[in-house]
């Protein structure tokens, strides 16, 4: 039989070992409440306080920061409507791009916004961007890199020049505030995710992302930021998001972001060589092939290729009879429910949308998958 070739790492990771022997006490034998008073709960309630540190101190944060939540999209939703719902309706501007996932767009329905473009490499317009931040508004938001295509933000750029808006407003007397909101849920294998060096005032985490749980995710809320909850309930995570906590998922949340931290240089490395690899042995035997995105500020893992004239449906499930597990550009646009936006603010028409792969690596990639996956993706046009 042949290999299996796993390459979608930006839909799922598996569970690091280290990551799944560290959540086994907490199913069984650390079952208890961390809100109970007996000690066996005490013990559970600083372990999931560790946990918090550890992901705080990761990133630059004080632990209070951190907010657990279930999964990216609800650390999204909880960041974007618990901000803008503290304000008047009529007192909300938000800019954001294109390039933001559905969980992001999709949570500042309701709320006026404006998107930003892209341009052709697939990094935000930054002069569009600043251009549309009017006094009023009170948010932007910069996703650190994209699932779809992997580029890299200007996030420290952009937040510097907001920075200074937030000056100039001062000196005219216009206390609106202005905060930024990043997701950062692709990041977290290879970026650097310090605080310091990003200067946003909220930002979501990922477990699925990162080979640690599902339904995990933490959430960076700068000091002294107002939210209202989603949630309420118990009043847990500082009254932010209620609910008995899923301890064997934070803590195997906080494992897992420590580790894809520490491992982050040696992937890099060894994932740009191959992706360099794929890419110009592909590009050899197939010309017309085309790379979307930057490739100099993209994630290292990624490769989102059109194929001209090609059905990215079809090529994906010939793929798949050879075991070749890749997707198209988001989840979505596979089975043509709606075209990936991303895709289409990058200037590209339906057909070539629909003749696009995602192409996302991880851990367990190989030289040999890689060979494999190429002959696969030749042998198919051959056939054509
Ligand atoms: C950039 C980005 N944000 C948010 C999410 C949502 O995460 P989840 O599906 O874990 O809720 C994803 C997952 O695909 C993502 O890639």
């Amino acid at each position: 039989v042949d290999q299996l070739v796993y390459l979608d790492y930006a839909a799922a990771t598996p569970l690091d070992e280290e990551v799944f022997l560290a959540m086994q006490p907490y199913w069984q034998e650390k079952f208890f409440n961390p809100s109970s008073i007996y000690q066996s709960s005490v013990e559970v309630k600083n372990d999931l306080l560790q946990a918090r540190q550890t992901i705080a101190s990761l990133i630059g944060a004080h632990y209070q920061e951190i907010i657990f939540c279930a999964g990216g999209s609800e650390a999204n939703n909880l960041a974007l409507k618990g901000y803008l719902s503290n304000f008047e309706p009529s007192k909300n501007h938000v800019v954001v791009s294109y390039l933001e996932h559905d969980s992001v767009l999709k949570a500042l329905n309701g709320f006026d916004y404006q998107l930003a473009d892209l341009k052709s490499d697939g990094l935000i317009d930054i002069d569009h961007c600043l251009s549309l931040i009017n006094d009023q508004t009170n948010l932007v938001v910069l996703m650190l890199a994209n699932n779809e295509i992997g580029t890299i933000q200007p996030v420290k750029y952009l937040t510097d020049k907001i920075k200074q808006i937030r000056l100039e407003r001062l000196k005219k007397k216009n206390f609106q505030p202005l905060i930024v909101f990043c997701d950062a849920c692709q990041a977290g294998n290879y970026l650097d995710l310090h605080l310091s060096r990003l200067g946003v005032d909220m930002m979501s985490l990922n477990g699925s992302k990162i080979y640690g749980p599902k339904q995990t995710a933490a959430l960076y809320i700068r000091h002294g930021l107002k939210i209202k909850p989603l949630i309420d309930g118990g009043g847990q995570e500082y009254g932010l998001r209620s609910g008995t906590e899923n301890t064997a998922g934070f803590i195997g949340l906080a494992v897992a972001l420590k580790k894809t931290q520490a491992l982050k240089n040696s992937e890099i490395k060894r994932l740009k060589n191959l992706q360099n690899y794929f890419l110009k042995n592909l590009s050899n035997q197939l010309p017309e092939v085309i790379l979307n995105g930057s490739f100099k500020n993209r994630l290292p893992n990624n490769l989102n290729l059109s194929f001209p004239g090609q059905d990215n449906e079809r090529m994906l499930f010939y793929l798949g009879k050879h075991g070749i597990m890749a997707s198209a550009g988001s989840a979505c646009s596979a089975s043509n429910h709606h075209a990936s936006h991303v895709l289409s603010a990058l200037g590209l028409n339906d057909h070539q949308i629909h003749s696009t792969i995602r192409i996302t690596m991880g851990r367990q990639t190989t030289k040999d998958q890689l060979d494999k996956t190429i002959r696969v993706l030749v042998d198919y046009k051959k056939k054509l």
